[in-house]
């Protein structure tokens, strides 16, 4: 199959891409499209041989389901059963945006494998204009994971999409570079207190000040078989194809590591901040400036991403403390590496 490259520039009339990716979308072909957190691979939720397409295109696992992303909070009461109090309150506080509820949906309305068998969906409205655009254009729900091949960083780029997707789906709207850079966070609602499913860019904090109490369970719960777990955290997740080892950013010890890993017949990959330029390993990724945790989240997957192009046999990465944004950094940052850190 071709894929269709299609820019959706603000400066450009964009309206014969919204056209054909709508035409495509509906004649039950995959469309990748750009949210504020990652790209995201598109079909109409309802039609189930289009949504199977999305789980070839990405070797998804098929017990993992995929969110579904609406226009507007209005169209909810459509697709779930009931609108829990608190539900409505983070809709209203943070959507459209980075936040996806898990809620108990109507029956036989999305098809079966977007809910992966579950009777609950996780939907969201996102927050950038070419989603919301082709959204409102195609005026159907869609269901869009992250549009990577499974195991891979997520794309926060067209040019990642391309990488990962070029011939398996029928088109690719290229909207630049995505904002949050790590996917949404995934909030169970349908249990109270509310459950954080996968940490992202409405941190904890956030809802709390909005819902109150709110259940965030440290990655080692989350190996606990009793904990609430979203399907697809199980998984390997993020990874380049060279090990990933986390580090503390202290510049010592950063050194040593590079030195250390060297002598042993290692080309490094180091990903750390800015003030990291002129260490010696063979390779250097940046996470952007020092303390900004709102970079470091936007410029992760690219970094992860950049690794594969590079020989290096190691990758370094430095890490972040656990507050706000953090959380999810780390999140992500552990599954990248499977646990492992410098020692
Ligand atoms: O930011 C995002 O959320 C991006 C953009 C494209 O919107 N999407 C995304 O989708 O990250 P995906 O499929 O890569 O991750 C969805 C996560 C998975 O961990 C999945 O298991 C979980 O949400 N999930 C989806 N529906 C669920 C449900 N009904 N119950 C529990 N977890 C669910
Ligand atoms: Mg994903």
């Amino acid at each position: 199959m071709e894929t269709k490259y299609l820019i959706v520039d603000k400066n450009v009339d964009s309206h014969d891409a919204y056209a054909q990716a709508v035409d495509f979308l509906n004649k039950g072909e995959v469309v990748a499209f750009p949210t504020e957190t990652v790209y995201g691979l598109g079909a109409v939720a309802t039609d189930e041989v289009a949504v199977q397409k999305i789980f070839a295109a990405k070797e998804r696992p098929s017990d993992n389901p995929l969110i579904v992303h609406i226009a507007n909070k209005e169209q909810v009461r459509d697709y779930v059963q009931h609108i829990p109090e608190v539900a409505q309150k983070c809709m209203d506080a943070f959507w459209p945006g980075p936040l996806t509820l898990i809620l108990r949906e109507k029956p036989n309305f999305f098809a079966e494998n977007v809910t992966a068998g579950l009777s609950t969906v996780g939907l969201r409205v996102p927050d950038h204009p070419v989603a919301l655009r082709l959204l409102a254009a195609i005026n159907k729900p869609l269901a869009a994971p992250s549009a990577n091949r499974s195991g891979k960083p997520s794309p926060t780029k067209a040019q990642h999409v391309a990488e990962d997707m070029t011939n398996r789906i029928s088109c690719i709207l290229d909207g630049g570079a995505t904002g949050v850079g790590l996917e949404s966070t995934v909030l169970d609602v349908t249990v109270t207190p509310p459950v954080i499913l996968r940490p992202g860019g409405v941190t904890k904090e956030m809802l709390e000040a909005v819902i109150g109490s709110v259940i965030q369970p440290t990655d080692k719960e989350q190996e606990n078989p009793n904990t609430p777990k979203a399907p697809g955290m199980k998984y390997t997740h993020y990874a380049p194809e060279a090990p990933v080892l986390l580090i503390e950013p202290e510049t010592e010890n950063v050194q040593q590591a590079i030195a250390q890993l060297q002598a042993a017949g290692h080309r490094v990959a180091l990903l750390a901040s800015e003030s990291f330029a002129e260490s010696e390993a063979n390779y250097f990724f940046t996470y952007g400036k020092d303390d900004n945790v709102d970079e470091m989240s936007s410029a992760l997957y690219d970094a992860l991403r950049a690794c594969d192009k590079t020989d290096a046999t190691i990758i370094l990465a430095t890490t972040t403390t656990r507050v706000g944004v953090g959380v999810a950094i780390m999140n992500r940052l552990e599954k990248a590496a499977g646990g492992q850190w410098y020692k």
